[in-house]
């Protein structure tokens, strides 16, 4: 069959709606957009999917909890994802969700295609299940205190009828086409994990459950519902046709899945033997990413680290942050979040190398040229020109190996290199020494540097390129600019500059870390008077909280053990100084209002995460809470 595709089709992995997004799930989409961006760029026609998995069990519980529908709360969460892709300008052309209908039938209609086909076929199964991971271990995995291998949490013994997938049949086949695709996984050191994972031997996979019934049903056997992951991979082939729409052949294959290291399996394994018995193409490339840790620690809940993007952007420029994300940490490995590091390469990169460079370029423009460059008939000096084709070639090949962070680097040797040049040209002497001619060229280079440095930035910082394109004096927007503009470095003709403000403020890191001013917030008054910012008020998470069990510490005068339901996942223990204001047993019940991210305490051996809020009027003590029903989890504020 003739080759139809059209599109360079990137995805991100389906978000589960059980939680809000956080820095792990904004970094892949900040990662896939980059890449949609950076073929964009390059006149490529892209297609760059995001999106939802709405089903299974986990969905299931957090909606029970949270006493809503699994559809109302997978409509809530969607919108926090959404919502935030719009800020972090995330330009995805579809946004799938598992839960709708073209997805509800491709998955039938798909799972329908392979039992008749026969890999397909329905058993009996027992084993080991750990709902968190939505995953079932063997004997073995679990060990003599039965708890899952991957998250450390205690496993079920769970014996159901399911419908299994022949995965044992495509193991000869799969080595085959790793094989021969040896850049089919990337990094490489997962590749050859995933090849030594198959070689190992493959079992059939259990692919629907009987257990709880939010999911999709099983075609003509509605006692079953589909396996969460054999549902959510197809998203890939649902939000664009399902095989059927005239379009699907000009998308299908995907050219990257970018996935995190966690979920590599699914996609590197299952994935194409579902695809290989739905006789369709395999994807190019399944891109692993590592993990994000926040200052050296695993971000969790109770640790309450969890890295909010949301804050982020409220505290810093966008760009800065997906700047640091990529720049930070070449992808593939695990990195390191810490605000003091990002903080550090505003102010080095950001500021004072690109910064300076555009601000001091445009003055010298202003004033020694009236603002006006134009191209000079003769260029003596074309070393920023060869340098910058040097430079793109090197930026190409990291961008084909998804290493962003090389990409970054050799932009930034460029801005690096531009600067020296105007060191050592030292226009200021030309005008000086009224060397008019040279003093043209100079500024012609540097200008026509920045118009590089612009379009190489255009995938990693969109807001800066735009600005940096806008104080250049370019009337048309970047995005209409083809690449030749900026691979041809001497493009321009003639231009009128700009200069507008400064693109990246450097930032006070003792001032940052207290409060988050933005760039007009009062903080030199509030300090004065003692008072703090909104900001500074919002870095304490108060939420509402529920007291499941209270214990009275024996051994204590003071502490009661609380075990609460703050709206996650897991109950949280707590423990207070009431015991001489209330009693253990009445507690229970009450909804209190609680510190959620304060750093955990050991008091009397016992890890207290949080702490709840009590009004002291001498000896009286008085519990907060908040006048109606709440749900646990709400916000305070
Ligand atoms: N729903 C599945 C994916 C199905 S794709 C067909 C899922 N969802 S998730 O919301 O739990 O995770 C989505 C992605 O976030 C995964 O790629 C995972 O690796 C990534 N991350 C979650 N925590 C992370 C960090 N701390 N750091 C980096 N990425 C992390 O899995």
């Amino acid at each position: 069959m003739a080759d139809r595709k059209e599109k360079y089709y990137i995805t991100t992995p389906i978000y589960y709606v059980n939680d809000v997004p956080h820095i792990g799930h904004s970094y892949t989409t900040i990662a896939a957009d980059t890449v949609a961006r950076y073929k964009r760029f390059k006149n490529e026609k892209v297609f760059f999917l995001t999106g939802t998995d709405e089903h299974g069990q986990k969905i299931q519980k957090a909606a029970k909890k949270a006493h809503i529908t699994e559809k109302e709360l997978a409509d809530r969460v969607v919108q926090n994802f959404k919502n935030l892709w719009t800020k972090l300008d995330i330009t995805n052309d579809f946004f799938v969700r598992t839960t709708d209908d073209y997805h509800i039938k491709c998955v039938q209609k798909s799972f329908e295609s392979i039992l008749k086909k026969g890999d397909i076929y329905k058993d009996e199964y027992e084993g080991w299940y750990c709902i968190p991971c939505e995953s079932y271990y063997s004997e073995l995995d679990v060990g003599k205190e039965h708890l899952c291998p991957d998250c450390g949490r205690k496993v079920d013994l769970v014996k159901e009828e399911s419908y299994f997938f022949r995965l044992s049949n495509y193991q000869d086949r799969l080595l085959e086409f790793y094989e021969s695709h040896p850049d089919f996984v990337i990094p490489n050191t997962r590749y050859n994990e995933i090849k030594s994972f198959v070689k190992s031997g493959l079992k059939d996979l259990s692919i629907t459950r009987t257990s709880f019934d939010w999911g999709i049903k099983v075609p003509n056997d509605e006692k079953h519902v589909v396996y969460v992951w054999f549902d959510a991979l197809l998203n890939y082939i649902s939000a664009i046709g399902c095989n059927e729409k005239e379009d699907f052949n000009k998308i299908w294959p995907a050219d990257v899945h970018f996935v995190g290291k966690d979920i590599l399996r699914f996609h590197a394994v299952y994935w194409p033997a579902f695809l290989m018995a739905l006789n369709l193409p395999l994807p190019k490339h399944i891109v692993a990413h590592g993990w994000w840790t926040v200052d050296g620690k695993k971000m969790s809940k109770s640790l309450g680290n969890v890295v909010n993007p949301n804050e982020i952007i409220e505290k810093y420029p966008k760009d800065a942050y997906r700047y640091f994300l990529l720049r930070n940490v070449p992808f593939g490995l695990d990195g390191d979040f810490s605000e003091k590091e990002m903080i550090a390469r505003i102010n080095s990169e950001l500021a004072n190398d690109l910064g300076n460079l555009l601000n001091r370029s445009l003055t010298m423009v202003d004033k020694y040229s009236s603002s006006v460059v134009s191209k000079p008939n003769i260029i003596t000096d074309k070393s920023l020109s060869n340098m910058s084709s040097e430079i793109f070639e090197k930026i190409e090949k990291s961008m084909q190996i998804f290493r962003f962070d090389e990409a970054l680097s050799y932009i930034f040797e460029f801005i690096r290199d531009a600067n020296k040049y105007i060191t050592v040209k030292e226009p200021w002497n030309l005008k000086k020494n009224a060397k008019n001619d040279e003093l043209q060229e100079v500024l012609y280079n540097i200008v026509s540097s920045l118009k590089f440095i612009a379009g190489m930035l255009v995938a990693f910082m969109p807001d800066t390129a735009k600005e940096i394109w806008k104080q250049l004096g370019f009337e048309n927007s970047i995005e209409n600019y083809d690449l030749k503009f900026f691979t041809d470095f001497y493009s321009i003709t003639t231009l009128k500059v700009q200069k507008g403000g400064v693109i990246f403020e450097k930032i006070d890191e003792k001032k940052k870390k207290k409060s988050a001013p933005k760039k007009d917030s009062k903080t030199e008054e509030t300090k004065k008077s003692d008072k703090i910012t909104i900001d500074e008020f919002f870095n304490v998470d108060l939420r509402a909280a529920k007291i499941l069990e209270a214990e009275a510490l024996e051994k204590s005068k003071k502490l009661l053990k609380l075990t609460i339901d703050i709206g996650e996942e897991n109950p949280r223990t707590l423990v207070a100084g009431l015991k001489e204001h209330y009693s253990a047993e009445e507690m229970v019940g009450k909804t209190i209002i609680v510190v959620a991210n304060l750093k955990p305490a050991k008091l009397m051996g016992i890890e207290s995460n949080g702490m709840l809020l009590a009004a002291k009027d001498g000896k009286t003590v008085a519990l907060l809470s908040p006048e109606k029903d709440v749900k646990p989890g709400s916000k305070i504020g």
